[in-house]
Parts: structure tokens; C-alpha cells; sequence
């Protein structure tokens, strides 16, 4: 898995008067199952998040609302994704070194995730994860 397996996917989106509706299934629209589901919201301007990866996990994040960017970058290249709408979503395979920032105000990131909470499985040192990609 590398970070060209990181991409942009876009959901269905089914448009109605009333409102528009989009869904998610795992092993469908993201190729993982889906064992969790966390959010970040009432980010304060200015903050960031994330700053690790992730040995095992595989992530879906979609923007509910708001902005924000998302920095990915594998030890070696980078890609950076501005998320706005609420039927795209960006999918994070394992061993990627993950960082979100420019946080809009009101703005809810919902992550997808293919396994429970598990300390065990971040790395949150820089110097560790290049170490462990083999970029240092
Ligand atoms: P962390 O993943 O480090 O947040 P971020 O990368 O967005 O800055 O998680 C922050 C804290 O929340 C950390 O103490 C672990 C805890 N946490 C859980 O208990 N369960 C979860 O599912 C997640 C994602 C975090």
C-alpha cells in the first residue's frame, strides 16, 4: 500500500427537494469494513490534528461540514486535499503519516475506521515513522 492508494472517492448522492442524501458501505464505496466511526468537531481556529500514523488501520474521512485540509505523506511525497463537501472522502490506507488543519469555523471531520481504538497501532513520532518507511 503506498500513498497513490490514497485517494479521493466520491459517494452516491441522491438528490432530492427534500434534502440530499449520501451513504457509505464498507467493502463497497471504501475497501475496508467499517468497525468504527469517530468525529472531530468545535475545532477552534488555528488548531491541528492528527500528526501520526497508523501501523494497521485503514481510515475513510469525509468533511460533514465545513472546511478543512487534509496533508498526507508516505516519508517521501506529500498530497494535500481540501475537503468541503459532505458526498467526497479521502481514503488513508495504512503506514501514511496523516495532518489536518485550516479548520473552518462549525466544520465536523467524520472518519471511518476499520478496526476499534487501539493505542498500539499509531506511530506518533516523525522520526520513528521515517525510520519504519525507510525514508530516514
Ligand atoms: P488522536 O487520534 O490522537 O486525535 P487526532 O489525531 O485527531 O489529534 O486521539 C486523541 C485522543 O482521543 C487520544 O487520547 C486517543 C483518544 N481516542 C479514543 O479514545 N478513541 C478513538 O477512537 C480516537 C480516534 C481517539
Amino acid at each position: 500500500m503506498a500513498l497513490s492508494d490514497c485517494k479521493l472517492i466520491e459517494l452516491p448522492k441522491i438528490e432530492d427537494r427534500r434534502g440530499n442524501l449520501t451513504f457509505v458501505e464498507g467493502q463497497n464505496h471504501i475497501p475496508f469494513d467499517i468497525k468504527r466511526v469517530y468525529y472531530l468537531y468545535d475545532v477552534p481556529g488555528g488548531a491541528d490534528r492528527g500528526e501520526h500514523a497508523h501501523k494497521d488501520l485503514h481510515q475513510f474521512v469525509i468533511c460533514m461540514s465545513g472546511s478543512f485540509d487534509l496533508l498526507l505523506d508516505d516519508g517521501f511525497q506529500k498530497k494535500r486535499f481540501h475537503l468541503n463537501r459532505s458526498y467526497y472522502g479521502v481514503y488513508i490506507c495504512p503506514m501514511i503519516w496523516r495532518y489536518l488543519d485550516n479548520f473552518s469555523s462549525g466544520s465536523v471531520c467524520r472518519v471511518m475506521a476499520s478496526a476499534p481504538y487501539d493505542e498500539a497501532d499509531y506511530i506518533r513520532d516523525r522520526q520513528d515513522f521515517l525510520q519504519a518507511v525507510g525514508a530516514q
